[in-house]
């Protein structure tokens, strides 16, 4: 491939996506779009941003103009960016219509017009909604429960519609929660760690009793990867993890790990205002292709930890 563009590449999962692509496609030009929110640090690509086939691109998914032309004889297009956090999309919900359901729009119609031959689509497990019963397939009605979940359902109805209606090659990654180096510290083990290594108490939503799958960014990346390379044209991959846990035993996990007394680390807050308390993906199509999740948050917690007491100052 000649050259490939990531949005969204100076956040958490993007920078981990561009690193890899980096690695996977030597000889390609590498594009990197981000319109740097809180969320995004430049610093995360400091070990691909020197090389002379990486060049990034400081703009907004909704600046049209500049979009389509970065996109100009691009052959692979992947859309990670995002408002993601679940929580700041009850108090700000039409920023994440904008960036994720209208950005969506802009990069797909932008990808159009630029004749892009592959594209990749970054959505979320939370499209589905809270399933307590048998995993849910790719083909499940979506019924997104918050406005974040709300405004990835309404960008995966749009990559439905250009897949349909200008056939264009739209490939659709639906993951669990992701977890590892560089999350900013908001969503819960990013959060956990971070407020321990501070001396700030965590907070937990109702009595923690949500359960999460967690995926590590390293087992996405290699699901990505699989995807593009033996992924069917316009389908949707749920990418999922074996192992689930319970908010509070995550908190736990950390806590014993930082050698912090848990009763007095943590504060008990009301719950969401809708707090699903499980997502089930089916990840068989998936696996067919020959992908299996390989990292336990056990094992890579203190590598995890470690990166945070070291760059603690990212976030002051
Ligand atoms: N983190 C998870 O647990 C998880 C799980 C499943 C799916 N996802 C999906 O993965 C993707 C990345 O998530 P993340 O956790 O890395 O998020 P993040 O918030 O860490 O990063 C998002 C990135 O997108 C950029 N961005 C935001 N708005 C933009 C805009 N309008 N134009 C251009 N760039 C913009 C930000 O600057 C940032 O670099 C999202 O699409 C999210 O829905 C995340």
């Amino acid at each position: 491939m000649k050259k490939i563009l990531i949005t969204g590449a100076a956040g958490f999962v993007g920078s981990h996506v561009s690193e890899r692509i980096f690695n996977e496609y030597k000889k390609s030009k590498i594009l990197l779009y981000d319109k740097i929110t809180y969320a995004a640090n430049l610093k995360y690509l400091s070990k691909i941003l020197k090389k002379k086939n990486v060049y990034f691109i400081k703009s907004d998914l909704l600046n049209y103009k500049v979009l389509e032309r970065s996109l100009k004889n691009v052959e692979m297009a992947i859309n990670v960016a995002a408002e993601s956090h679940v929580d700041n999309s009850f108090g700000n919900s039409l920023l994440f219509t904008k960036t994720n359901t209208l950005g969506t729009h802009s990069f797909l119609e932008a990808c159009r017009k630029q004749n892009v031959k592959k594209i990749i689509h970054v959505s979320t497990d939370e499209v589905y909604g809270e399933n307590l019963n048998k995993p849910f397939k790719e083909d499940q009605i979506l019924n997104p429960t918050n406005p974040y979940a709300a405004s990835k359902a309404a960008a995966d109805m749009i990559v439905n519609s250009y897949n349909h209606s200008y056939k264009l090659n739209v490939t659709t990654v639906r993951a669990n929660n992701i977890y590892g180096i560089r999350q900013f510290p908001e969503k819960l083990i990013s959060k956990t760690i971070y407020s321990f290594l501070n001396k700030k108490k965590m907070t937990v939503h109702g009595k923690g009793n949500s359960i999460r799958f967690y995926l590590s960014v390293n087992d996405f990346c290699n699901g990505l990867i699989k995807i593009i390379n033996k992924g069917k044209q316009n389908e949707i991959y749920n990418i999922a993890a074996s192992k689930s846990y319970k908010v509070i035993d995550i908190i736990k996990l950390i806590a014993k790990h930082l050698n912090k007394d848990l009763k007095k680390n943590i504060r008990f807050i009301k719950d969401r205002p809708f707090n699903d308390k499980i997502y089930k993906i089916n990840c068989k199509k998936l696996n067919k292709i020959g992908w299996r999740d390989r990292d336990l948050l056990e094992a890579q917690l203190p590598e995890i930890c470690n990166w945070y007491k070291k760059n603690l100052n990212l976030f002051d």
